[in-house]
């Protein structure tokens, strides 16, 4: 039980670590909790205008993902969907911000991308081809998180589909705000000034 847990609690801490929050402090970028939507992810940071920071929330974010599952891996036989599952889980809920984190997009694609890279793509590409199709972000993860389940079910990875399933159900919940603006007709788009209430 000792290597099991320890791929749990390491997960959770890897996923943890708030980059974008920490990005923005650094660099007097400001206060994201006070930005747009109060969300701790790229696309809030990039309502401050630092594009360059977003991109590398994104980028940190979801090497978390991947680390965690390589560390989970290296430590236990199959203990990469685990520890995968315990990073989305500690940035969506860290205990450092009194679990009050992100909405797990970037840091999902990074578990799906190292659990199963072809189901990775697909996330990738869903994500992308939503984001810039609707110029949402929100849409763009949800969409993406929805895609995973269905991609792993749709490759033979049934063994998948479980660990898959519940990010996106998580995440979906994580966006519940997002879910209520836009059927209000009042979520912000991408690369518009108009900001998000929390
Ligand atoms: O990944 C978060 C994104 O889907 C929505 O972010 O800041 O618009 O709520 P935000």
């Amino acid at each position: 039980w000792l290597l099991p847990s320890l791929v749990l609690i390491l997960g959770y801490l890897l996923g943890s670590i708030p980059f974008g929050l920490l990005l923005t402090r650094i660099t007097g970028a400001g206060d994201l909790r006070q930005i747009g939507s109060g969300n701790i992810g790229a696309t809030n940071v990039l309502r401050t205008g630092r594009k360059g920071l977003a991109a590398a929330t994104l980028l940190l974010d979801l090497l978390k993902g991947v680390a965690a599952v390589l560390v989970g891996a290296a430590i236990v036989d199959g203990g990469g969907p685990m520890a995968g599952a315990m990073a989305f889980i500690g940035h969506c809920y860290p205990v450092w911000l009194r679990f009050a984190g992100g909405k797990g997009v970037a840091t999902m694609m990074g578990v799906v991308t190292a659990l199963y890279w072809p189901a990775g793509i697909v996330f990738a590409l869903v994500w992308l081809g939503l984001l810039f199709g609707t110029r949402w972000s929100s849409v763009g993860g949800m969409s993406a998180g929805i895609s995973a389940p269905v991609a792993m079910w749709a490759f033979g990875r049934m063994d998948l589909v479980p660990v898959a399933l519940a990010m996106a159900l998580i995440l979906l919940w994580r966006h519940r705000a997002n879910i209520a603006r836009l059927m209000k007709g009042e979520e912000p788009k991408v690369g518009t000034s108009k900001s998000a209430s929390p």
